[in-house]
Parts: structure tokens; sequence; C-alpha cells
């Protein structure tokens, strides 16, 4: 399975994000991840379209926003037109979560749906007919650089067995405490998206060689794992 990286921003130094955006292109990630929170889904408040919109140029790593906030139909299309190529929303943030995807789709982005560590995984079985991505949060969303949740590992598991079972290309994506100690299991447990970003850009080693090291790792377990 090819496994994909995409460092998070959040933990990137907001004095220099366009640095954290070369220096992650140049260690060969091909997707970034924004996390945007709105200070009442998460209690964390982080930035909007703009930034999307002023780093769009920058680069051509496709752009996946991850939306912890409420209300998500509200932004949706003004982060498509920021130039979000994948939107992803929070199934407990939805109170119609197949419209949310619908508007997201017609917005010309590739929807997303993300679970929080204590949300079952059955709560989102309905939509993978419409979706591309499957995000399992694997620490409660609000802050960089939390520990890993252990016990979301059978959650994993049991996201990726669902996603096989439609056939469809749908990413299992994984988001929190991601780093060369965890990588393993993780994807050993079924994701192919590693989100990390307190291990990419607060590594003693550089950003562009934390993302390699990242890569070789992850995609190291991976083979081991067939
Ligand atoms: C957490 C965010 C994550 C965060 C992960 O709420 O959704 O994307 O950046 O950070 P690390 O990799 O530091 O756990
Ligand atoms: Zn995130």
């Amino acid at each position: 399975m090819e496994i994909k990286i995409a460092p998070s921003l959040l933990s990137a130094n907001f004095a220099d994000l366009a640095g954290a955006v070369r220096e992650a292109e140049a260690g060969g990630a091909r997707f970034l991840h924004f996390d945007i929170m709105d200070g009442h889904f998460v209690p964390n408040i982080t930035f909007g379209p703009m930034v999307v919109r002023a780093l769009r140029p920058l680069t051509t790593m496709r752009f996946l926003v991850h939306l912890m906030i409420s209300r998500p139909e509200a932004f949706v299309s003004e982060f498509a037109e920021a130039g979000a190529d994948s939107i992803t929303v929070h199934v407990e943030a939805c109170t119609d979560l197949c419209g949310v995807i619908q508007q997201i789709r017609a917005a010309g982005a590739s929807p997303g749906v993300a679970l929080n560590p204590a949300t079952p995984i059955s709560t989102v079985e309905h939509v993978l007919g419409d979706i591309n991505l499957l995000l399992v949060m694997t620490v409660n969303p609000g802050f960089g650089g939390q520990e890993f949740i252990e016990s979301t590992l059978p959650k994993i598991a049991e996201a990726r067995r669902m996603v096989e079972r439609t056939g469809r290309d749908i990413d299992v994506a994984v988001d929190g405490g991601v780093d060369c100690t965890t990588c393993g299991r993780i994807v050993a447990a079924g994701a192919n998206l590693l989100i990390a970003g307190n291990s990419i850009f607060n590594n003693h080693l550089g950003i562009a060689d934390a993302v390699r090291e990242l890569e070789a790792c992850a995609t190291s377990c991976s083979q081991g794992s067939r």
C-alpha cells in the first residue's frame, strides 16, 4: 500500500508559513494538512481561508483542509475557492452529513469525514459511497503535540475493513501523535495517509528530513506488514 505523508501546518512557525511550505515540499511531501479551529467545536482557534489562499500559489501540494468547526456547511465554499483540494468535516459537527458532503463535491473539492476518538466508526458507514477520505482522530482534536491514543488502533483497522468492503478508493487517514515510534502500529492497522505536525515541524532533523524520515519509516513498516 502506498503511504502518503501530510505535514500538518498547526505545528509550523506561523511567522514563516511560506518557508514551512517550501521545506515540506523539498522533503517530498505531496500533501499539506490545514487545521481549521473555531474555538467552539474545539477549545482552540487557528486561521481561516485567507491563509489557504495566501499559500496556494506557492506549491502544487494537495491541500487537505480539516474543519474542526461547528456548522462547517457555512464555510465549505470559501475554503474550496481559497484552494482546498480536499475538505474534511467532523461527523460530530454535522446535522446533515450527506448534505455537507454533496456541498463539498459541488464546490469542486474532494470530501472527507473525520471522527473523534470517542465516536464509533458505525456513524460514517452510510456515507462511505460518497467520500474519498476517512479520518480517524487519534488524539482529541484541538492541539498539536499530544500523545497518540493507543485504543484507537482497532478503529483504524475497522475503518480499513469497511473501506475495503466498498471497493472504492478512500484514504484511511490518521491524525494525532503520528511519529516514527507510532507509525508502525498505525500502518499495520491499515492507515495509508499519515498526518503529522509536531514530529515534522519540531524535529531536530529539520522539516524536509523529518518528512523523509517519517515516509521511510512508515513505508518500511507497510512493506513489513504485507
Ligand atoms: C489536532 C489536529 C492535528 C494536529 C496533529 O487537533 O487535527 O492535525 O496537527 O498534531 P500532532 O502530529 O502534533 O499530534
Ligand atoms: Zn488535523
